[in-house]
């Protein structure tokens, strides 16, 4: 099947999930789920058949979805777009836009708007393949913290498992008793505890799953019938069929045993694309090198042989068989009496094993939302999952990547995303890994975790990866309550009173549309609307260029204007090893919240406000408070802020609040303590708040800094500030 788009003229395209941010001319783009360490410009883990188009000269986007899940090639030339599918139907969907931000907003609302996290998987994230035991686990906890680095959640690779057996601990390293009480101790310091489940289920007659799943008949079976044998860490595994509906209640039934074994706070899925030691069915160990395919068609089914169809998408640039590395093609799952061949399945498979795992979990703690992190995605995975980019590198290249990688996924409605913090294969430096952690602060899903083989790279290891560790995860710590509003304007849409946004971090021209330079920037990104993160990727360089867009620029660190330009421009700054850019964009109004080692902590602290003035003496921002865990919850406060001059020469602040329901949050909110109001025009002479005059010990105005403390402002009502201004 074959349909092209023809007159697209536009500048800039962004792509399906190839490690670049921009579609090429004359190029090809293949889908087609695959698990391979992450390469350039092959098919990796997801598939998304969606792209934006940017026009500079309108500053307008458009966006493009093939809702389709077979295989495809999509090829580009400098003026078409032709889609090459191997199967399912023409299912096009166009957003008009006009701006980027509202194509995703409304390509969300197509595929589901993405989760809101669970306010604790915001923090930071320990993870490594090779924590061999229980006792190597406890180290690492008491490491940071006697390191001083915050640290959220300890995480378990295939290590823990008995035999690499899905819901099972091993009984000498990991025994059940004591992780409960590990666990245990976790809670009660405010952490968490994650692990891995693959789909892989071992074939062993002596393993429960196993067996309760071939009495509820819930495995995809091989074309004769038979239940489908692959290979993955346990040795010979079945594949669970997520399109099942008893095999969401026996997936529903393990995860429940499970997770009333050991309390576990969320769940892993690995090697879900599905991934497979074998190119197809093997069953002996001679099978797993098998090169050639001797599988007969599906007589019922298809006319030809399904692994190796007419038109050969270019799967991993090597014309391989669709079923290298996973499942047969013409193996099939069981709906509603109907066979459905793996062919046509393929690219949903980690969905629907997030769809099936949520609902698991949503059975355990129906109140509680769940956290679930997927390496392979379909559109509609932000609505269950998480996901982190995959097996990257420990390289200088890779650091780079992972911005333009999560700048993908914040197109494809997933914006709770990360790579692997100081590279996952090969050997990470000090250096790379401090570059690493500092930027990993600024990842809307922030978790440092590396291969068995590697160098250990936890933060500690380090004086100076601690170092700068603890100061940025402090930043993002202060950060909370702002990126957490992202994630929930993300959710909401249209729901709440403002602007549709989509996306938690952005690329620059989201919010410069016009600006030709911002359209290429992919090395830079906007953490929130207000905050613009640029890292060095180099090694031996102190140096910078970071490019600025039209607007007031305030350096984060010394809240001092750094720029106030009407065309945007580089400029080099001074970053050494100990030092990431941090500015704020004028026009903003952030909220931030006093931090702590926890995120629990960090919910106690006093709030601030940073108002950043633009060029106009304007500013807006946004707030969205709730108890940080309940799904759906009706109680909540949402705050509108808002910055201007009043006219006769004072700026004036303003707080509206929308609140749902009387009790409003889990604990006693704090009050708002602190306002600093950045590039003011004029000495303040006095300042009042909702029309009482403040003492003058309670401010100080130095380098154009505003800063009133010890203020006791309610956060759950309205309130305003005037500024007196001389003139
Ligand atoms: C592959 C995953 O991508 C990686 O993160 C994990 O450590 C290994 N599988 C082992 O489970």
């Amino acid at each position: 099947m074959l349909a092209s788009i023809s007159g697209s003229d536009g500048q800039t395209i962004v792509r399906e999930q190839i490690r670049e941010f921009r579609i090429k001319e004359n190029d090809q783009y293949t889908l087609w789920n695959y698990d391979t360490p992450t390469p350039y410009h092959k098919n990796l883990y997801g598939s998304h058949p969606f792209y934006l188009e940017h026009r500079l000269d309108t500053g307008k986007s458009h966006g493009v979805f093939l809702r389709n899940s077979n295989g495809m090639d999509i090829n580009t030339t400098q003026s078409s777009i032709t889609y090459q599918i191997i199967g399912g139907i023409i299912d096009f969907y166009f957003f008009m836009g006009p701006d980027p931000e509202m194509v995703v907003s409304q390509y969300l609302d197509l595929i589901g708007r993405p989760a809101v996290p669970p306010y604790w998987s915001l923090g930071f994230h320990q993870c490594r393949w090779g924590y061999k035991d229980l006792q190597n686990l406890e180290d690492v906890v008491a490491n940071y913290s006697k390191a001083n680095i915050p640290l959220e959640t300890i995480w378990n690779d295939i290590d823990y498992m008995d035999k690499f057996k899905d819901f099972t601990f091993d009984p000498e390293n990991f025994p059940v008793e004591k992780m409960q009480n590990f666990v245990k101790n976790l809670h009660s310091n405010n952490q968490h505890y994650v692990v891995i489940v693959d789909p892989g289920i071992a074939i062993d007659k002596n393993y429960t799953p196993y067996t309760e799943g071939l009495q509820k008949d819930v495995f995809i079976k091989n074309h004769k019938g038979e239940v489908f044998t692959g290979k993955v860490w346990p040795g010979f595994t079945t594949y669970p069929d997520f399109l099942n509906t008893d095999t969401i209640s026996w997936w529903g039934e393990q995860m429940k045993k499970f997770l009333r074994m050991v309390a576990i706070d969320g769940i892993w899925l690995d090697m879900n694309e599905a991934s497979n030691f074998c190119d197809g069915e093997c069953k002996t160990e001679k099978d797993e090198v098998k090169l050639s395919l001797d599988l007969e068609p599906d007589g019922g089914m298809l006319q030809f042989d399904p692994n190796n169809p007419p038109y050969a998408i270019n799967n991993q640039n090597g014309k391989y068989p669709l079923n290298k590395k996973t499942l047969d093609m013409d193996a099939y799952h069981h709906v509603d009496n109907t066979n459905i061949l793996v062919y046509n399945t393929h690219n949903l498979y980690g969905l629907t094993e997030c769809i099936s795992t949520r609902k698991a979990l949503l059975q355990i703690n129906p109140d509680q939302r769940p956290f679930i992190l997927s390496r392979s995605t379909f559109p509609a995975s932000g609505v269950y999952a998480a996901h982190w980019t995959g097996d990257n590198h420990a390289t200088w290249d890779d650091i780079y990547v992972s911005v333009p990688d999560m700048l993908n996924f914040q197109l494809f409605g997933i914006p709770f995303v990360g790579s692997d913090i100081c590279g996952f294969n090969g050997d990470t430096t000090e250096e790379l890994c401090g570059r690493w952690m500092a930027l990993g602060a600024f990842y809307p899903f922030s978790r440092n975790h590396n291969i068995n083989t590697g160098v250990p790279q936890e933060a500690y290891r380090w004086e100076s990866v601690a170092s700068i560790s603890r100061e940025m995860l402090m930043i993002r710590y202060r950060l909370l309550p702002y990126l957490y509003t992202q994630f929930v304007l993300a959710n909401k849409g249209s729901e709440l009173p403002s602007h549709q946004m989509a996306t938690v971090v952005k690329p620059l021209f989201f919010k410069f549309p016009k600006d030709e330079y911002s359209l290429s920037v992919d090395w830079q990104f906007f953490f929130g609307p207000a905050v613009m993160v640029s890292q060095v990727f180099q090694s031996n360089t102190n140096m910078l260029k970071v490019y600025f867009p039209p607007g007031k620029w305030y350096d984060w660190f010394t809240q001092e204007i750094i720029i106030s330009t009407d065309k945007g421009l580089n400029k080099t700054l001074s970053t050494p090893k100990d030092k990431i850019q941090l500015h704020v964009l004028g026009g903003n109004i952030l909220t931030t919240q006093a931090p702590g080692m926890t995120t629990t902590e960090c919910r106690k602290g006093d709030f601030s406000l940073l108002i950043a003035l633009d060029n106009s003496y304007k500013a807006d921002g946004l707030l969205y408070l709730d108890d940080g865990f309940t799904i759906n919850t009706k109680s909540f406060v949402y705050i509108q802020y808002t910055a201007k001059p009043d006219g006769v020469g004072n700026t004036v602040i303003h707080a509206v609040v929308t609140k749902k329901s009387g009790k409003c949050l889990d604990l006693q909110v704090p009050n708002l303590n602190t306002v600093t109001v950045l590039g003011l025009k004029n000495k303040p002479l006095n300042v009042e708040v909702n029309g009482v005059a403040l003492k003058t010990d309670s401010y100080s105005f130095t380098k154009k800094i505003l800063k009133i403390s010890k203020l006791t402002i309610s956060m759950e009502a309205e309130w305003n500030m005037k500024i007196v201004e001389a003139k």
